[in-house]
């Protein structure tokens, strides 16, 4: 039997929504990570202070005994300034920028990048050393959106050096490419980009529990990604960006984007790092790397996996995971708090 015991799992890209959903999805992570960067696209979003911290004291709440850290982030607005952010930004890992209409819940988002708007708000996390998380994705056709934003990640790179930017579930080859030019980008990567193309979505029969924004791409693109997460690159983390929508949302016509991931992510990596023979370095991909870019010192747990089959279920409530009622060859064998 194969084995790998992670230390302070980390998911830097989460989605825990609100109400009901978050009682159901929030223990399912709390369980197998010790934390996550928590999203703020809720309706309406977190933009303030108060906002944040009643999310976060929601997120405790629905998680009970876990010991799980709740990283959490704020919702871009042009309108942040120095005054505004600094009276909590110890309280802020990040702040989420999202093109306005973007994807789910992302309407009152930016609707331009002119360096010169953006200022105000990005010296000031620079100053504050608050990174910037970034939707990257164009108006432009489905394929090429992310593609054509990557110019405006490298110039926001370089008109802001002390600013920690990432850009967030890259799916594109031409992102990946992106990462070594500048010394202030960094990414992260989803488990359903890692595993599927859109050949899974659409090729066949219209998959809508693998629909999500950005949508998978090419093998090539696939390919790319693969390549940096199984070499654990320095500047790439795991965020699952398990994005939970009740099955009626997305098996319907107008299907919501988001895969919900989050209680298969370990095992389902565990077995993509085996088969390509690299598990020792997934513990750099799902936590090492997100310690030191992030600067946080998560709380302590250790998942230990084996290479024994768990059959995943139909349903978590009423969200469908992926792969669901599929077999997967990894499973945890053991979380220890001590
Ligand atoms: O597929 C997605 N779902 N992509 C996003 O960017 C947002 C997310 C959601 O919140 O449902
Ligand atoms: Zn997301």
């Amino acid at each position: 039997m194969t084995e790998v015991t992670l230390h302070e799992p980390l998911d830097m890209h989460l989605h825990l929504r609100d109400g009901e959903m978050l009682r159901t999805v929030a223990p399912l992570s709390a369980r197998y990570f010790s934390g996550a960067l928590i999203m703020p696209n809720l309706v309406p979003p977190v933009t303030d202070a108060e906002g944040l911290r009643a999310y976060r004291r929601r997120i405790l709440e629905a998680i009970g005994e876990e010991r799980f850290e709740p990283y959490m982030t704020l919702f871009f607005k042009e309108e942040y300034d120095l005054d505004f952010l600094k009276p909590f930004a110890s309280e802020i890992t990040a702040v989420k920028l999202y093109p306005a209409g973007i994807t789910t819940n992302s309407e009152g988002g930016v609707s331009g990048f002119e360096i010169e708007r953006l200022r105000p708000a990005l010296e000031a996390m620079s100053e504050l050393g608050i990174p910037l998380c970034i939707h990257g994705e164009t108006g432009g056709f489905v394929l090429d959106r992310e593609r054509e934003f990557v110019p405006i990640y490298e110039e926001l790179a370089v008109a802001f050096p002390d600013l920690k930017i990432v850009m967030e579930h890259i799916t594109d080859a031409e992102s990946v490419a992106a990462l070594d030019r500048h010394p202030n980008l960094y990414a992260t990567i989803t488990l359903h980009h890692l595993l599927i193309t859109l050949d899974e979505v659409a090729g066949g029969m219209l998959q809508p529990h693998l629909f999500c924004k950005p949508i998978a791409k090419r093998p090539e693109d696939r390919e790319a990604l693969l390549k940096v997460a199984l070499e654990a690159h320095p500047k790439v983390m795991f965020g699952s960006d398990s994005a939970p929508h009740p099955r009626h949302a997305k098996e319907a016509p107008g299907c919501a984007a988001g895969v919900f991931t989050a209680p298969i992510a370990l095992p389902a990596l565990a077995e993509l790092f085996a088969r390509h023979g690299k598990l020792e370095n997934l513990q750099h991909f799902v936590s090492t790397n997100a310690r030191r870019i992030y600067e946080i010192e998560p709380p302590a747990k250790k998942v230990r996996l084996v290479d024994r089959p768990m059959k995943v279920p139909e349903k978590y409530g009423e969200v469908v995971p992926m792969m669901a009622g599929e077999q997967i060859g990894w499973s945890v064998a053991e979380i220890i708090q001590e």
